[in-house]
């Protein structure tokens, strides 16, 4: 049995209106996680999604409490699950792990955490399609890791790493996401010390487990749902304000919808979104935090082929992002793949229905929002990479008027 969510397609009217609440960021939490073998006392975490990789991130958790290692049919199904290496490595001195599954966005190597360990002194061994690892009287020494490009799980792997290291680390080239620093802000109430985060260069002084004394972790709201729901509001909303999340960290969003022509106005927790008369076409890069994020670059191929001209999408992070665009244009959108990094969608172009299987997470949701502009009603399969990040969104979506529903087949 697995899920699907049939969608009945509003035929580009723009019907939606009312309120839709962000939940807790996945990409934060998986990590905050991940930190809980750090400490010696329990952790409590708040805001938390209810969603697919937080289970499996728990079943790891819970896993690797007798052994430092990450079970491997449950690593293998999500990316995130790397990142709890560091922490095990850094408290037993090993740890062992498969590599690690995920979306396929194309290559998704794991050099950079490979060098930075060996960086910090330890031994790695591969066998078995699984990799050991050993740090030498069992305990991690601090390095000075450059980073030859920027990596978001790996910098928050090493920073995490680091904090029960001898001595310090200095992270340089490190991605700047805001839930990197997020996190690294908790850590050091918890007794942590670590400094420039928010910038490439992150130092970390190393020192011994860290205490909550009954400090909770609260989730942020997750940015790339925020923009997500922007994104729904702009090309199918009346009005529709995305509520309990942060403004700031969509800025790039913002702006390029603004320049598009839709109506957006911000406050301190909420973003309000108004029907555009006429949509704008126009081009974006994805890039590093904080640029344009490449999480939201299928939900806005979607919105580009509602807009007015031509407009280009340039993918600069993965290798394999693209693999919708095939889908889109056999439901009706004009787009040509120039190249594996560069799609020009020209529009606006009428959409229809289409049964589609979900390729990963952030196309599922683009999926969704193609067949809610479309004529007709769509099935989208294979719901369970949706839900891996989203925590019911049909459930959201119907709040605004989406005619949404889950069925199991
Ligand atoms: N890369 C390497 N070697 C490495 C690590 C990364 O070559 O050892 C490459 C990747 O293949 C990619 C680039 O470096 O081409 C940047 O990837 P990064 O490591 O930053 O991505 P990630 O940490 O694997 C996280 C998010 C992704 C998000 C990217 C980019 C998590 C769990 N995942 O992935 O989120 O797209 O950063 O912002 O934090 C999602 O939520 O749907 C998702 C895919």
């Amino acid at each position: 049995m697995s899920d699907v969510f049939a969608v009945e397609g509003l035929a580009g009217e723009k019907r939606l209106a009312g309120t839709i609440r962000v939940g807790g960021a996945k990409n934060a939490i998986l990590k905050a996680l991940a930190a809980q073998a750090l400490f010696e006392d329990e952790v409590q975490f708040l805001n938390v999604p209810e969603i697919e990789d937080v289970k499996r991130m728990r079943e790891l958790l819970t896993y690797a409490k007798s052994t430092p290692v990450l079970k491997k049919d449950i690593a293998e199904r999500f990316r995130a699950s790397i990142v709890l290496a560091g922490p095990l490595l850094a408290r037993h001195g090993e740890v062992t792990f498969p590599f690690p599954g995920g979306c396929v966005l194309g290559e998704r190597p794991i050099d950079l955490f490979l060098n930075g360990f060996v960086a910090m002194g330890v031994a790695v061994e591969e066998t078995g399609g699984q990799f050991v690892l050993r740090a030498p009287k069992g305990k991690l020494k601090g390095a000075h890791i450059v980073f030859p490009f920027i990596s978001v799980t790996g910098t928050e792997t090493l920073m995490l790493a680091a904090t029960l290291a001898e001595g310090e680390t200095i992270l340089e080239n490190a991605a700047m996401e805001p839930e990197i620093g997020h996190l690294a802000e908790f850590l050091n109430s918890c007794g942590a010390k670590i400094q420039g985060t928010g910038t490439p260069v992150i130092r970390v002084q190393g020192g011994p487990l860290l205490r909550a004394n009954g400090k909770a972790y609260t989730t942020p709201p997750d940015r790339i749902e925020t923009g997500s729901f922007m994104i729904f509001a702009a090309l199918l909303g009346k009005e529709v304000t995305v509520t309990d999340c942060e403004p700031a960290h969509v800025g790039a969003l913002t702006t390029l919808l603004t320049h598009a022509g839709v109506p957006i106005e911000v406050s301190k927790d909420s973003i309000t979104v108004r029907a555009p008369k006429e949509m704008k076409s126009f081009s974006v890069r994805t890039h590093e935090y904080p640029g344009f994020p490449t999480d939201l670059q299928a939900p806005i191929a979607v919105l580009l082929s509602q807009a007015t001209g031509e407009g280009t999408i340039s993918e600069t992070i993965f290798d394999g992002r693209f693999r919708y665009a095939d889908d889109l244009a056999l439901m009706g959108a004009d787009i040509t793949v120039m190249n594996p990094h560069r799609i020009l969608v020209r529009g606006p172009r009428a959409l229809t229905r289409k049964n589609l299987e979900s390729p990963d997470l952030r196309a599922g949701l683009a999926y969704i929002l193609a067949a809610a502009v479309a004529k007709g009603t769509s099935v989208i399969s294979n719901a369970y990479v949706i839900d891996r990040g989203y925590q019911r969104v049909e459930e959201r979506l119907q709040k605004l008027g989406l005619n949404i529903t889950r069925k199991q087949v």
